[in-house]
């Protein structure tokens, strides 16, 4: 009786991870906005709108959600300060990544979330088909732009969680995304670093005297110490009369900073808008779901048949198991215990004591299969 119970218990938990769009929701694509931790910081990023930012998604027929970000591995600073130097070599310690998750954090983390978007499942499934060839091709951290001043142009560009946000958008625009609102307007921090001049390449930045006497330099100023990032630079461009040397992805840059050398903006940001155009979107090779691939392309009728989730697996072993359980149950007390009406059924007395509980358990599989939702709340309590 108690392992029957434990039973429907651990099957109820197991059905509540079955997850997945399906084919005929409605899908919001949200901007997620979190506030920077200051923890690591000090007081370095304090009075600026410093954000994590990322893309969520939710039906509208189910209380399905999804979450994908980028985020610097293992952070941010680690993507501007080496781990150490050892025999005149500079070591590194950094990696950016995007994130997926089969839930939007609902702890409190995102403090905004903007709908932008809907789409559909077909295009959900081709964006992660995109979103894991942008893992592949950025995997590392860049904080700053870095813009010549008097060119305007940019020699450097940043690869942060807003980059991925809104490439994604223009991945998901180009997709055939519709938004929610045609004036509908999104903000974005830009880090940029000012040079009058080219910057130049070093090669073998990480073991150059003059690169590695910088960088020792810059882990013995603390960054802890209670001053702003403009502080911090300023104190660092003294040390250096101007030069920094910038790491992207195993390279070495030597950047010449202009007189006012860096800016922290946040500021409204345009959404990809005109004609659609899939020809700047790239996914990953073999992905099912890339329109590149000859194996899905264009097999209108098949999309969604193939993304059978494990949740789903497990209903249909579950169901194939119920049947057998019951039907090779029935025929054994009807043959064998010589039974007959509601006696027939397996366990009968276990069963019908947990009746409620197990009337529930099917609801549950029920509202999981046909889409609907149970409480009717959905998504708002997010
Ligand atoms: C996904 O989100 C949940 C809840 O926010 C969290 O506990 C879990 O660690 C996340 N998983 C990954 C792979 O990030
Ligand atoms: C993203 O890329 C990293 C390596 O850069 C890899 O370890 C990770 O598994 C990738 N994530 C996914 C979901 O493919
Ligand atoms: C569209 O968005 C703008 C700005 O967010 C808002 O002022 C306006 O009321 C919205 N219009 C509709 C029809 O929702
Ligand atoms: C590191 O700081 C100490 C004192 O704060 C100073 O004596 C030393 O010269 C500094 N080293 C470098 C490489 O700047
Ligand atoms: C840091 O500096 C600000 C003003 O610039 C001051 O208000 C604050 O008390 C300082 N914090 C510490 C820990 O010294
Ligand atoms: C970087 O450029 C400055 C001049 O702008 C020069 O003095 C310095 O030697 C260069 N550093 C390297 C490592 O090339
Ligand atoms: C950032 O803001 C400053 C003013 O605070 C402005 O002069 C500058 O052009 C802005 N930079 C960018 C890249 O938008
Ligand atoms: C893709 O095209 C859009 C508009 O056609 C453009 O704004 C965007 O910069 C392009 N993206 C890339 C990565 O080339
Ligand atoms: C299509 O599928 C076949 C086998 O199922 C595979 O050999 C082939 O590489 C796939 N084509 C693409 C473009 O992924």
């Amino acid at each position: 009786m108690n392992k029957i119970l434990l039973f429907v218990l651990f099957l109820i938990t197991l059905l509540q991870s079955v997850n997945g769009f399906t084919d005929n929701d409605e899908i919001v694509v949200l901007y997620l906005e979190a506030p920077l931790f200051f923890s690591k910081f000090g007081t370095l990023l304090a009075n600026v709108n410093a954000f994590h930012s990322g893309l969520g998604f939710y039906s509208l027929n189910s209380d399905e959600t999804y979450q994908v970000d980028f985020v610097a591995v293992p952070g941010v600073l680690e993507s501007i300060l080496p781990n150490r130097i050892e025999n005149g070599e500079i070591i590194w310690n950094t990696m950016g990544k995007v994130q997926f998750n089969d839930t939007i954090d609902k702890s409190g983390y995102w403090s905004s979330e903007k709908k932008i978007m809907t789409i559909n499942n077909e295009i959900f499934e081709t964006f992660l088909c995109w979103a894991q060839n942008y893992n592949e091709s950025l995997s590392y951290y860049e904080l700053f732009d870095v813009l010549n001043r008097d060119t305007k142009e940019l020699e450097v560009k940043s690869v942060v969680c807003n980059d991925f946000v809104w490439a994604g958008f223009n991945a998901l625009y180009n997709l055939g995304g519709t938004y929610i609102n045609e004036s509908v307007i999104a903000s974005r921090d830009v880090v940029t670093l000012y040079t009058r001049q080219h910057i130049e390449y070093i090669e073998d930045g990480s073991t150059n005297a003059e690169v590695v006497q910088f960088y020792r330099a810059m882990l013995n100023v603390s960054i802890t110490k209670n001053q702003t990032i403009n502080g911090l630079i300023n104190e660092l461009d003294q040390l250096f009369q101007g030069n920094f040397y910038l790491y992207v992805n195993g390279d070495y840059y030597n950047v010449t900073l202009d007189k006012t050398p860096f800016t922290f903006n946040y500021s409204v940001t345009p959404l990809p808008k005109g004609e659609r155009d899939l020809s700047n979107v790239t996914f990953l090779e073999g992905c099912y779901h890339s329109p590149n691939n000859e194996n899905s392309s264009g097999n209108n009728n098949n999309i969604g048949k193939h993304f059978i989730g494990g949740g789903w697996v497990f209903i249909i072993i579950l169901v194939s198991f119920v049947t057998v359980y019951m039907v090779g149950g029935v025929l054994i007390n009807k043959f064998k215990n010589d039974k007959s009406g509601l006696d027939l059924i397996p366990n009968k007395d276990s069963w019908s004591n947990l009746g409620g509980l197990i009337s529930d358990g099917f609801g549950f599989v029920k509202s999981k299969i046909t889409g609907s939702t149970s409480g009717g709340s959905g998504y708002s309590s997010i």
